[in-house]
């Protein structure tokens, strides 16, 4: 090695850790940003992201966002979140208390605030939230609004009763004109899911969960219709037909619309041509099955320019906003802020089984927060890798203040490309969905299809459980929060409450059954079971207990209990 090479090294090694050059690729391959050809030098990949400096007082951060990331003009009633946290990273410092003129002085427990147009101060919403609360909802008539294609800006203003303190807060609210061709696909910011409109839902918006998998267009879909028939008879709820389209492709989207078998369009490899993206939106947008847009694959193990996503973005929404962007994120802490931009809704494509975490069997290197490709970003090789990978996604948004876009997952379904020793068994694939849900997944998107036979079959009667009701119901109508079991470290459980009852997952991560006997301490009174839509585990229910003499390995349990 020369002098000059290794002062390159060390200088490239110095900037990456400034982050100055990780965009640019260098004469080193990378992923991740990080070299995985045996004997690369080691470079720091640099753009992790790192918790913000917590506030040594908690911070009070007033939010607002529209309840839907649409409306649409046949819609009378529009619905704005409005957020008073404690925050330790973002807000306004504050002092807990306020004082009315001659008056004593009292505790800062109301916010009052307005919510209105910029551009008109027209008010929309005047009220008051506790201090120290989230998701407070306010209804208001979106009728007396214009319909548009361009955002309404809006702005909260906030203050304490005395008026001493001051918050101010913006949104963005879209109300387009109603759109009676094709479909329409809202965000419910609230919880995070989807609702779809078209001719099939009579242009009613319903609840909706993707459950389906990526497909092979070339080797699959094109090939006959009988191809997509049969897919769409195994009884997944969504599609994600993968690029490239042939000239034939309006006979197979003609006949996903016949079937209502919505799908993703995907833009991988032609994201970053924004010519050929305002042709392909144009040509798309008024399917009746489209569900969302998918510009980036894996952008940030590519190392895609930072603007391409956006750039993407700006260009679909100018010709059709009214379908959600997604993308798909493969590291598990590279220039996430800059990646996940353009992007309504964020995937994440951990896939741990059958890898080897530390030696990367098709480089020949080792593999470490720094070096080396073994086909899962910063992974343990563990089931719990596709949670972890949901959750720090969420964590990452909240260090940058943004309120939560909803996260879906795309769990393995495949071997091979020498990272992948083995397929996921059966009891696995049923385990990362379903531990998914657990971790706020908004829908499954699995890789890919075609898949083994038993994977297919597993998968087709996962699918024809969650996407409907009353399953459905609860994913869709509220968040996940999580129990954790004394004893039982691998139980994932997680509850979600709906009206008067509440949906239970239970999966088991371990790959031995436990004999012990096993008891999930409810957070709430439960008066009985209502049904047991998936699974075969013989929950008793005592008290505010549910308890069972032991559990097989990985198995995975839903239950829907009646609230007392
Ligand atoms: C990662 O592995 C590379 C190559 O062996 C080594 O140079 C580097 O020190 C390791 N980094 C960490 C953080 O362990
Ligand atoms: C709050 O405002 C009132 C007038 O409304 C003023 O008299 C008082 O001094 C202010 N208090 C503080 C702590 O700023
Ligand atoms: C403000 O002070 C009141 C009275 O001491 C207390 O009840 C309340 O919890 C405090 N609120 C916050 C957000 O600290
Ligand atoms: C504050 O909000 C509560 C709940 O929305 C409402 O009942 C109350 O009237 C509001 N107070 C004022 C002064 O607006
Ligand atoms: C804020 O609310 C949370 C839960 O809702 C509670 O645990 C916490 O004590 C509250 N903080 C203050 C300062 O009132
Ligand atoms: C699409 O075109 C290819 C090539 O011409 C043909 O083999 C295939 O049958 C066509 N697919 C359908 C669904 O008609
Ligand atoms: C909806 O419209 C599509 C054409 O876009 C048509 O193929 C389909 O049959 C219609 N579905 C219903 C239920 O009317
Ligand atoms: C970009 O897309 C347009 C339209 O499809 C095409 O004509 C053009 O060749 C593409 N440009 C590049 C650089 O691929
Ligand atoms: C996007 O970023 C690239 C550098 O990666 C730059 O060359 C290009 O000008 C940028 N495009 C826009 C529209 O900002
Ligand atoms: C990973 O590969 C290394 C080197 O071949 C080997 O020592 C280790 O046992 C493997 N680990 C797993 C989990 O297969
Ligand atoms: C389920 O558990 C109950 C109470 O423990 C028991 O009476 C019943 O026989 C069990 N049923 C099955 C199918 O194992």
């Amino acid at each position: 090695m020369t002098i000059a090479t290794t002062f390159t090294a060390a200088l490239a090694a110095f900037l990456a850790a400034q982050g100055v050059i990780a965009q640019t690729t260098t004469a080193i391959p990378r992923w991740c940003g990080k070299p995985y050809e045996s004997g690369s030098p080691n470079i720091n990949p640099g753009g992790q992201l790192e918790p913000p400096k917590p506030s040594p007082t908690p911070l009070l951060y007033v939010q607002v966002e529209p309840r839907h990331s649409i409306y649409v003009s046949s819609e009378k009633t529009g619905s704005f979140i409005v957020d008073a946290a404690l925050s330790k990273y973002h807000g306004e410092p504050y002092r807990n208390s306020t004082q009315q003129l001659g008056g004593p002085s009292q505790p800062f427990n109301n916010l009052f605030f307005t919510i209105s147009l910029e551009n008109t101060d027209q008010v929309l919403v005047s009220n008051n939230v506790s201090v120290n609360s989230t998701n407070n909802l306010f209804d208001f008539d979106i009728s007396q609004l214009q319909p548009q294609y361009d955002a309404y800006d809006v702005v909260l203003y906030g203050a304490s009763d005395d008026g001493n303190q001051t918050f101010t807060a913006t949104t963005k609210l879209f109300y387009l004109p109603d759109k009676k061709t094709g479909s329409v696909t809202k965000i419910d910011n609230l919880n995070g899911g989807l609702l779809f409109s078209n001719n099939a839902s009579n242009y009613e918006f319903i609840p909706f969960l993707a459950f389906g998998f990526y497909t092979s267009w070339g080797g699959y879909l094109e090939l006959s219709l009988e191809n997509v028939k049969t897919y769409y008879d195994l009884g997944y709820s969504a599609i994600h037909p993968v690029a490239s389209y042939s000239s034939n492709a309006s006979l197979i989207f003609d006949y996903l619309d016949e079937l209502n078998l919505p799908f993703q369009y995907d833009m991988r490899g032609t994201y970053t041509n924004l010519t050929s993206v305002a042709e392909q939106v144009t040509m798309a947008k008024d399917y009746s099955s489209l569900l969302a847009w998918y510009t980036a694959d894996e952008p940030d193990g590519n190392q895609d320019p930072f603007n391409a996503t956006s750039l993407a973005y700006d260009t679909i929404t100018k010709i059709d906003k009214y379908h959600p962007v997604s993308l798909v994120l493969n590291c598990e802490n590279y220039y996430f802020d800059k990646y996940s931009q353009g992007a309504d809704i964020l995937m994440e494509d951990a896939y741990p089984i059958g890898i080897n975490a530390t030696w990367s069997q098709k480089w020949n290197t080792p593999c470490n927060t720094t070096y080396g490709d073994c086909g899962c970003d910063n992974c343990a090789g563990e089931l719990q890798d596709v949670s972890n990978r949901l959750d720090i996604l969420a964590q990452y948004e909240e260090y940058l203040g943004q309120s939560p876009r909803p996260v879906w997952a795309v769990p393995q379904s495949f071997d091979g490309e020498q990272y992948w020793d083995r397929n996921p068994t059966v009891d696995e694939t049923w385990v990362m969905n379903q531990l998914s849900l657990n971790h706020k997944a908004k829908s499954i998107m699995m890789w890919t299809f075609p898949t083994l036979d038993d994977l297919a079959t597993a998968n087709s009667k996962q699918s024809k459980v969650v996407t409907k009701s009353p399953v459905l119901d609860f994913l869709t109508g509220a968040q996940p929060k999580g129990i954790s079991v004394e004893g039982h470290r691998l139980l994932d459980v997680a509850y979600w409450i709906v009206d008067n009852q509440a949906l239970i997952s239970v999966v088991n991560l371990g790959y031995a059954d436990s004999s012990s006997p096993v008891s999930i301490e409810l957070p709430f009174a439960a008066a009985s079971t209502a049904s047991t839509p998936w699974g075969s585990v013989n929950w008793t229910l005592s008290g505010n207990a549910l308890s069972v003499q032991s559990l097989d390995a990985l198995a995975t349990s839903l239950v829907i209990l009646d609230l007392s």
